[in-house]
């Protein structure tokens, strides 16, 4: 097993990474004297192939435990569903002790996370993540939120979890399309903060997309490594962790203007490749580097450009977002790949010109 701290003061915490995690959860949750009652917060996907199986583990290693269901989607990260699981909460007598496990994708982790921060001021939380996105990223750092309105992830806080507990087995089971939402922020962390780990995932690209767990378990190691030193740095994201963002500029340009069908990780994917063609265009990053993204993200199964009859309405969406931001739009841009910056300075017309190719 592999295993990280979260280095926070009094909210550190540790995320345990291996195959067959989910069996292990009882012990790991005694360990650090939590129970002996729970709640598991799923959706019925992930409580099928995982949720009845960890609640009949949990109950043989003597925990008492509630299971609670919402509906598979993103448009249940709502504050009306987080008020019906505060019902359900009352109603199974949940008490400032009770920890709510979140059991699945980081939709699941967004929503338990932010009910488990606010019904009664804070309950324990753990992050049980089950898909790739999850794993490196959305289970580590604590942010918990829901949508509101027309907005993403608008209301919510910091919360910390107690523990995160990644079972790589669980990524078996993935849709492709999943997966490769995950595979574009592990890229991103690589980009991020670590040159030989870029390494590393050029040369097992077929492993990893054949889902070999050693592999599986290096890439999610490595990933929550890169974030986990950013988030003990800035752990409310008022500087440094702002590089977390790369991508994201163009990639949030991308979901809105596509209403959100083309996916995450794919507007990631172009989003990267438009900060890096921003970056060489600038002299800054060199074109072999540039090329060696590209060839990543291509064989990683992830798009690496837009159709052009797009790029116009995207280049609105980003005057629109750089209107709401108060006159700057920010971007993270490599200086090479394991080394970006942030900026505000990018001129608009220049992300254009790269999209446009
Ligand atoms: P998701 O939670 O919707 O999961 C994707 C799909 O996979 C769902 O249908 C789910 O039921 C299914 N699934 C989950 N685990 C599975 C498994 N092991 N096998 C088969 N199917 C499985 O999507 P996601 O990509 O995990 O998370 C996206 C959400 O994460 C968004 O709401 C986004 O805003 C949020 N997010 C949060 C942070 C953060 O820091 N808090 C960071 C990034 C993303
Ligand atoms: N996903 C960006 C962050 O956690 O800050």
């Amino acid at each position: 097993m592999k295993k990280l701290t979260v280095d926070l003061g009094s909210r550190s915490h540790e995320i345990h990474i291996a195959c067959g995690l989910l069996a292990q959860s009882g012990p790991k949750l005694k360990e650090i004297g939590l129970g002996p009652k729970l709640v598991i917060i799923t959706n019925p996907v992930v409580k099928g192939l995982y949720g009845d199986a960890l609640r009949q583990g949990l109950t043989k290693d003597g925990f008492s435990v509630a299971v609670l269901e919402v509906a598979d989607g993103e448009e249940q990260k709502t504050l009306e569903t987080a008020g019906w699981l505060y019902t359900e909460l009352g109603n199974i007598y949940a008490e400032r002790q009770t920890p709510i496990l979140a059991l699945g994708g980081g939709v699941i982790g967004d929503l338990a996370g932010f009910v488990a921060a606010t019904y009664m001021r804070g309950v324990p939380l753990v992050h049980i993540p089950t898909t790739l996105l999850a794993q490196v990223d959305s289970s580590i750092g604590g942010k918990v939120a829901v949508n509101h309105g027309r907005l993403k992830n608008n209301i919510g806080v910091f919360y910390q979890p107690r523990l995160v507990i990644s079972d790589i087995g669980t990524l078996k089971t993935l849709p492709a399309k999943e997966f490769a939402n995950g595979l574009a922020e592990v890229i991103k962390s690589a980009v991020i903060g670590d040159r030989e780990f870029f390494g590393f995932l050029e040369a097992n690209l077929d492993r990893i997309k054949a889902r070999e767990e050693k592999v599986l378990e290096e890439i999610v190691f490595r990933s929550v490594r890169i974030k986990a030193e950013v988030v003990a740095k800035d752990e409310t994201d008022l500087s440094l962790r702002n590089i977390l963002n790369l991508g994201h500029t163009v990639g949030h340009a991308i979901e809105t203007v596509s209403d959100f069908r083309i996916e995450h990780g794919a507007a990631v994917a172009i989003g990267m490749l438009a900060a890096a063609g921003i970056s060489n265009r600038l002299g800054i990053l060199e074109q072999g580097e540039l090329d060696r993204l590209r060839k990543l993200i291509y064989g990683a199964g992830l798009p690496t450009e837009i159709s052009g009859r797009r790029v116009k309405e995207i280049i609105q969406a980003m005057r629109h977002d750089k209107k709401i931001k108060g006159g700057q739009l920010r971007f993270v841009l490599p200086r090479a790949i394991g080394d970006v910056f942030v900026t505000d300075e990018v001129d608009i017309s220049l992300a254009e010109q790269v999209l446009t190719g």
